[in-house]
């Protein structure tokens, strides 16, 4: 399983990068109006950070808007893949930008059947999300395990982002349920990192090392 960063922080990114673990970017609204920051700009400067797919989502609603939106978002890069919500437009959107060569990710996934229907489209991603299903009080990780069975069993090439991702628990999950990536915040990976243990086996290796008698 890969990892995205779920983030417009050009900061975060900028650090995830650093530590050669990141193979992508994923963006939303609400992160990118977090930032302040114009949206191009923001998708320029995270262009110039890492060389993979970044998910940039459009905010029409109907298909003619989000190609409009899409397609210019994809001038940007080569790199640039459009983000587009899981509706009846947003599929026939998604199926227009796989004929002309545009890479999707379609977003707000909660079912095996909206997967599927988006992997028929022409969908390059599809992302279930899976904390806020835990949020309702169903568990999110065996709608990863489904889709992942269905691409497998119809031979679907469509690739799964696990994404609302909220503890490192959920990342173990999500890849032993045959996710392909997931996209996480820094504080996860941050959290994925560090263990006890590690800090206190180099303290223990580094207390014994300036002890040592010769
Ligand atoms: C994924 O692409 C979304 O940006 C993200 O994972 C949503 O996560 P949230 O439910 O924590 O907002």
């Amino acid at each position: 399983m890969k990892f995205f960063i779920d983030t417009a922080n050009v900061d975060e990114i900028r650090k995830a990068h650093s530590l050669g673990v990141i193979a992508g970017v994923t963006t939303n609204p609400s992160l990118v109006a977090k930032e302040g920051k114009d949206f191009v700009e923001t998708l320029k400067e995270i262009i110039s950070i890492v060389d993979g797919p970044i998910s940039a989502e459009v905010i029409s609603l109907d298909s003619k808007g989000m190609i409009e939106e899409g397609e210019k978002l994809a001038q940007l890069s080569p790199n640039i893949v459009i983000k587009v919500p899981m509706t009846a437009e947003g599929l026939k959107a998604t199926h227009q930008f796989s004929k002309n060569g545009i890479r999707t990710n379609v977003t707000l996934i909660f079912s095996a059947n909206q997967a599927l229907l988006a992997a028929r489209a022409g969908a390059t991603y599809v992302s279930p999300f899976v904390g806020r299903l835990d949020d309702i009080n169903q568990d999110g990780i065996p709608l990863i395990q489904d889709i992942s069975d269905i691409f497998k069993i119809h031979q679907l090439e469509t690739e799964i982002i696990t994404a609302s991702v909220r503890h490192p628990i959920h990342v173990t999950q999500a890849a032993l349920a045959g996710a392909h990536i997931a996209t996480v915040p820094y504080s996860i990976i941050d959290k994925m990192i560090k263990h006890p243990l590690t800090d206190q086996g180099i303290e223990r290796f580094l207390s014994d090392w300036n002890n040592r008698k010769a």
